[in-house]
């Protein structure tokens, strides 16, 4: 018995070395952490459980039956982040490069399978050279399986995709069918085709990092949701952002001990507004102030920021958030930012997430490039999540909401539940003096000028729309967040459903 213990001892621990001691080094010498490394770093300590750790491939090409390292470059497992169960797999970069093989797939599927089935968090680390190259259609096969998984498990667990290292070809198109993708600063990249093959194509020269590094994936294409300095960095948001979600579609986020008192007045939200209705201000000062202890995690920090993206605690309940920046692009919604929106709220739905919506919009972007962008079919997106969503919606208008902005950010025929304003908001067609010049088209400047303070009198408040009950309450700003907490404490046993429908078709 004794030397079968060792036996097992013995092949653990060459297991564990993955693709030696040399690719290790390697490894961390471009400042990255082995793939067990990376899982040690993610689960609560000496929780996580490995599956599949003698594994090898059954490739024969090429000389490949003289090299099977066990575990043939994924490590796959369960764990749990806080006390809450997740699975993991972690590409391991020092064996062929962490490419996919048809035994690698496997691996990765029996995971996925166990996640969706018994209801836990999927968090895959990718870090490889692509699709074996000498296992050819068999690994694209194996793509394949995992894609099918993807589809299959989005809506029912949370799946998050860091990228840790390389990440090109078809293989991009696992995390991108994932909730969140998460990339290290300079150690990680994504491309469908790499600079050589673009060079090649279209003569165009660019650099990896240009193409697919995380700059470009957090700030310009929006592929990734946020990168962060190194590997630890990247490991300690990943936990931080699970302890706000559900495990899966069937069951309610955590309910986490709060120290904050939920009906907290903050009298400085009292001059948040500028008396100048163009100035200005941060949307994110009345975010935290509403958040428990001013925790926020946001999602999509460096893209289209005129809209802010992210989840927060009311009351130890988590609480997806959106809402318009006037700091930026003056809080318009433009194709980016519903786009970007859109399929936060359709997250927060999906996961039974409630939404809390504080509005100061003066409009859609106006413009050539939006129009001929699509604005039409991407803002859309945006009305259409709020729309479908039936988990508990709260608006708080601040300031502006106008037109067809206004109705799309979860105003009340949209099912929002409460929809709250400040005595500052102002409910309207559109601007004062636009409105005017629109009725009163051909006067001359000075009856303009006067014509638009009498029309400012009447809509530039929310008593016109609160006179017709598409204002619920006019709130004092310093209680905004006990008006909130209370709202969505008195929404907890909300239950609405859609009609029957195979699937929606939301504007793609
Ligand atoms: C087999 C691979 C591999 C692969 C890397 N390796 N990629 N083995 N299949 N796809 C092996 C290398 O042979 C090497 O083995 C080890 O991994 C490390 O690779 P290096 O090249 O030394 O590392 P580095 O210099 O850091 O470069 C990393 C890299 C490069 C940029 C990823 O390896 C590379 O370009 N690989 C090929 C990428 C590729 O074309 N993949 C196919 C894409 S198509 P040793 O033994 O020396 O350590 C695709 C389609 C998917 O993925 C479609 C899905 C639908």
């Amino acid at each position: 018995m004794k030397d079968i213990l060792e036996q097992l001892e013995a092949r653990r621990d060459v297991a564990r070395l993955g693709g030696g001691a040399r690719r290790i080094a390697a490894q961390h010498a471009k400042g990255k952490l082995t793939a067990r490394e990376r899982i040690e770093l993610l689960m609560d300590e000496g929780s996580f459980e490995e599956f599949d750790m003698f594994v090898t491939h059954r490739c024969t090409d090429f000389g490949m039956e003289s090299e099977r390292p066990a575990g043939d470059g994924v490590v796959t497992g369960w764990g749990t982040v806080n006390g809450r169960m997740i699975y993991v797999y972690a590409q391991d970069f020092t064996v062929f490069g962490g490419s996919l093989s048809e035994t690698q797939s496997k691996k990765i599927c029996k995971i996925m399978d166990m996640a969706i089935q018994n209801g836990a968090p999927i968090v895959g680390i990718a870090d490889s050279g692509g699709a074996r190259i000498q296992e050819g259609v068999a690994s694209l096969a194996g793509y394949a399986e995992v894609f099918q998984r993807n589809i299959m498990a989005s809506g029912v667990v949370p799946q998050i995709s860091l990228i840790m290292g390389p990440c090109a070809g078809g293989a991009v198109y696992s995390p991108a069918m994932t909730d969140f993708i998460f990339m290290v600063k300079d150690s990680s990249y994504m491309f469908v085709t790499g600079p050589d093959v673009v060079k090649t194509v279209t003569n165009e020269a660019v650099s990896a990092d240009e193409l697919g590094g995380s700059a470009t994936h957090t700030k310009k294409s929006s592929v990734a949701d946020d990168a962060f300095e190194n590997d630890v960095e990247a490991l300690a948001e990943v936990r931080r952002l699970i302890d706000f979600l559900p495990l899966n579609n069937r069951e309610k986020a955590p309910v986490r001990p709060f120290f904050d008192d939920p009906a907290r007045l903050d009298p400085s939200l009292d001059t948040l507004i500028p008396d100048n209705p163009n100035q200005p201000y941060d949307m994110k000062e009345l975010v935290l102030k509403i958040a428990d202890e001013g925790d926020f995690f946001e999602i999509q920090r460096e893209f289209a920021a005129n809209i802010i993206t992210g989840f927060v605690r009311i009351e130890g309940q988590t609480v997806g958030v959106v809402a318009n920046q006037p700091m930026v692009l003056a809080g318009c919604l433009d194709i980016d930012s519903a786009r970007k929106a859109a399929r936060f709220v359709r997250f927060c739905d999906a996961f039974e997430i409630p939404i809390l919506t504080l509005v100061d919009v003066p409009g859609f972007l106006p413009g050539v490039q939006q129009e001929l962008g699509g604005v039409i079919k991407h803002g859309a997106k945006l009305l259409f999540a709020y729309g479908e969503a039936t988990v508990p919606k709260v608006t708080v208008i601040t300031r502006k909401a106008y037109g067809g902005a206004y109705v799309v950010m979860s105003s009340k025929p949209l099912r929002g539940d409460f929809n709250y304003a400040w005595p500052t908001a102002e409910v309207a067609v559109m601007g004062a003096k636009g409105a005017t010049e629109i009725i009163y088209r051909g006067k001359d400047a000075g009856e303009i000028a006067r014509l638009t303070q009498e029309y400012e009198d009447r809509f530039a408040n929310p008593f016109v729309a609160a006179e017709k009950g598409f204002i619920d309450e006019v709130i004092r700003p310093h209680s905004t967040r006990r008006r909130v907490a209370r709202a969505f404490a008195s929404l907890r046993g909300k239950k609405l459903m859609n009609p029957w429908k195979k699937h929606d078709n939301i504007p793609l």
